[in-house]
């Protein structure tokens, strides 16, 4: 409320006492936060100062979740620092116990703070939908939201009788988790596929419809089968066929579709569990996740686009050059495992941020064979 009365021109404003914080965020506007009526009339009657608020500029981090906590899990961890770094959506499958929700929630600690802009807009979303902490400034570190698999489709894009921002938005600008993805019911999946298009919700309603802001990046993780270890080094799946169809076709439908890398997460064996070696903390992965996004602010700076990920058709043929020594590996490659024209564009984004991190102009044969391997997880298995 606050920031659209003062794009009308308004600069003093009375508050609620417990929005304070987030109200002083806004830069250029007076406020009197006060607790009762009587408050409210010491305000107007200019008998309280402005309130100055002194604001956490690096945002907090609960350091409970950091990459150092995960032992080995390299592969996923790239994965992850790619996806991350490009703004790629992500699936994470593996057997139980694996760590799939013990690296998802680690993600929020490799993204970059959330500039200005962008802070206010997950701030504002947050504040209004009631969920902002008491005496929180602005949302710097990005969101992060892990709605439960019976989530109803009201709770996860918004609605119901007072329509409110759903979990699609209170992630925007951050992290939508989706775990257990296989279970969310069937409707709610479906309902994802516009703010993934658009990266915006609208919702209709009685009196007519609002649009949310709804641009995050998603996160599902999933057992690959029923019994979870369908592609384990160590345990024989004892699924039947049929079943491994069932999640098979869920995983592969229309929102996998948008859905750049799929990392096998495997069990890290017990001896490597108990290993005290120092793993690498997300203070460094993010170092490395900030540059490429810095990378790709520069490239994109002219356009809507602000991550490779977001490239349209336009983008990767300016951006996703390929050698023409390479090309007939590509095409060849892209032929023998039956990728489809749309995985096909998937791999040259993800390629991109691959190349982006290895600071590296041009794509190369290795950025192109990293980014298959992250696609099309069940290829060496028969439906
Ligand atoms: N690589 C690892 N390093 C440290 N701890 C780990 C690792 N992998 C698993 N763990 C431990 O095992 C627990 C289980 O991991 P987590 O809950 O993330 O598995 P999951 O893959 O989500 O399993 P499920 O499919 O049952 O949901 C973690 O909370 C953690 O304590
Ligand atoms: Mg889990
Ligand atoms: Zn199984």
């Amino acid at each position: 409320m606050t920031i659209a009365l003062y794009k009308f021109g308004y600069k003093k404003f009375i508050v609620p006492y417990n929005n304070r914080y987030e109200a002083a965020a806004i830069e250029g506007i007076e406020i009197y936060p006060v607790e009762n009526i009587q408050k409210a009339i010491d305000a107007l009657n200019g008998k309280i100062p402005p309130f100055k608020g002194v604001l956490e500029p690096e945002g907090r981090f609960d350091d409970l979740y950091d990459f150092e906590d995960v032992k080995g899990q390299e592969s996923a961890r790239r994965g992850i620092e790619i996806a991350a770094a490009g703004r790629h959506n992500i699936l994470l499958y593996g057997a139980p116990g694996s760590g799939k929700t013990m690296l998802a929630k680690r993600i929020p600690s490799i993204l970059p703070l959330l500039e200005m802009e962008k802070a206010i807009e997950a701030t504002m979303i947050h504040s209004a939908s009631g969920v902002l902490p008491d005496g929180e400034g602005l949302i710097r570190i990005p969101p992060f939201r892990s709605p439960h698999h019976t989530a109803s489709e009201a709770a996860i894009v918004g609605g119901g009788v007072n329509p409110g921002a759903g979990e699609v938005s209170l992630a925007h600008n951050g992290v939508l988790f989706l775990d257990e993805f296989v279970e969310f019911q069937n409707n709610v999946i479906q309902s994802l596929r516009q703010p993934l298009e658009d990266r915006e919700i609208t919702v209709a309603r009685a009196a007519g419809s609002v649009t949310f802001p709804a641009d995050f990046m998603l996160v599902a993780a999933s057992n690959p089968c029923q019994c979870g270890y369908l592609f384990d080094n160590d345990i024989e799946c004892s699924c039947p066929a049929a079943k491994i169809g069932r999640y098979y076709h869920k995983i592969a439908g229309p929102v996998v579709d948008r859905i750049d890398i799929e990392v096998l997460v495997n069990r890290v064996p017990y001896k490597d569990l108990l290993d005290y070696g120092k793993n690498e903390t997300s203070e460094n992965i993010k170092a490395r996740v900030v540059r490429a996004v810095e990378i790709q602010k520069e490239r994109f700076k002219d356009s809507s686009v602000s991550f490779n990920s977001q490239m349209g058709n336009r983008e990767i043929r300016r951006f996703c050059r390929i050698n023409s020594d390479d090309e007939v590996f590509f095409e060849n490659a892209v032929k023998k495992l039956h990728i489809s024209a749309r995985a096909f564009f998937k791999i040259l984004k993800v390629s991109r941020t691959i190349a982006d991190l290895d600071n590296s102009d041009g794509l190369k044969r290795e950025h192109l064979l990293e980014a298959i391997s992250y696609k099309n997880l069940y290829r060496n298995y028969k439906i």
